[in-house]
């Protein structure tokens, strides 16, 4: 498969890495061309460049951008015109203001769903903002199961985001449509702040599956 990222920071270097591990093609797109050519080289990822290239690039696009750089990232990817229609878009985003630990959203909108309004056509899926990025970096197993990662989105996207969670040694957890993606994002908020505050850097809720009973 080939996949697209937009964003060449920490949670690209963790996923991206395990996904270039299992086989795939992937190309970094980034803000920063330098960082992104850097991380590709290290990774050995097929490729780097801008964020229009990565969008063109990839079959499957991983979105993983501070929210400050939600609008311009995708703007810069070209998502208004259609770079993004008919892919399925990975979004990792967190969305929470550290001076107070408030949920930060657009009109009420999480994230994800601000994405899929910036990217007509796409299928956005929420995914992997539950657990600092070095927690992928390595199959998670907690409770001596795989980590249940729940994911959350356009129907359409569901089963290539289930395979690449199973990429990374973890096991997938549907937590529904679009609609739950706030709810996600707001899970989002307690573990950052618990992250802050010196949890372990292993923290995050660990569910069971359907298949765990
Ligand atoms: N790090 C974690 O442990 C973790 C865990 C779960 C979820 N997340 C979420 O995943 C997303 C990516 O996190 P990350 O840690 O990979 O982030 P990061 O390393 O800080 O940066 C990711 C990318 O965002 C771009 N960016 C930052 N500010 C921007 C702005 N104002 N305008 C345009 N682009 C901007 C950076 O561009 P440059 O390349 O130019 O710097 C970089 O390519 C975030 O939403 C974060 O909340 C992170």
């Amino acid at each position: 498969m080939k996949i697209g990222v937009l964003g060449a920071g920490r949670m690209t270097e963790a996923l991206a890495g395990r996904w270039i591990e299992a086989g795939h093609e992937v190309f970094i797109g980034g803000r920063t061309p330098e960082k992104a050519a850097d991380l590709a080289k290290s990774l050995g990822a097929a490729g780097a460049g801008t964020l229009r290239e990565a969008a063109a690039y990839g079959d499957v696009i991983l979105l993983a951008v501070l929210r400050e750089g939600l609008e311009s990232t995708l703007a810069a990817a070209g998502a208004g015109e259609g770079t993004l229609a008919g892919k399925t878009v990975v979004d990792v985003g967190n969305s929470v203001d550290t001076e107070d630990w408030s949920q930060v959203t657009w009109e009420g909108r999480s994230m994800a769903e601000r994405a899929a309004e910036l990217a007509p056509g796409s299928h956005v899926v929420k995914a992997f903002n539950l657990a600092f990025s070095d927690v992928w970096k390595t199959p998670p197993v907690y409770g001596g199961r795989p980590l249940a990662v729940p994911f959350a989105g356009a129907a359409e996207g569901k089963s290539v985001t289930r395979k690449l969670i199973q990429e990374v040694g973890a096991a997938p957890l549907d937590a529904g449509d679009l609609s739950q993606t706030p709810h996600l994002e707001a899970m989002g908020c307690v573990v950052i702040r618990q992250l802050f505050g010196g949890a372990h850097l292993g923290s995050t809720f660990a569910f069971l599956t359907p298949d765990d009973a």
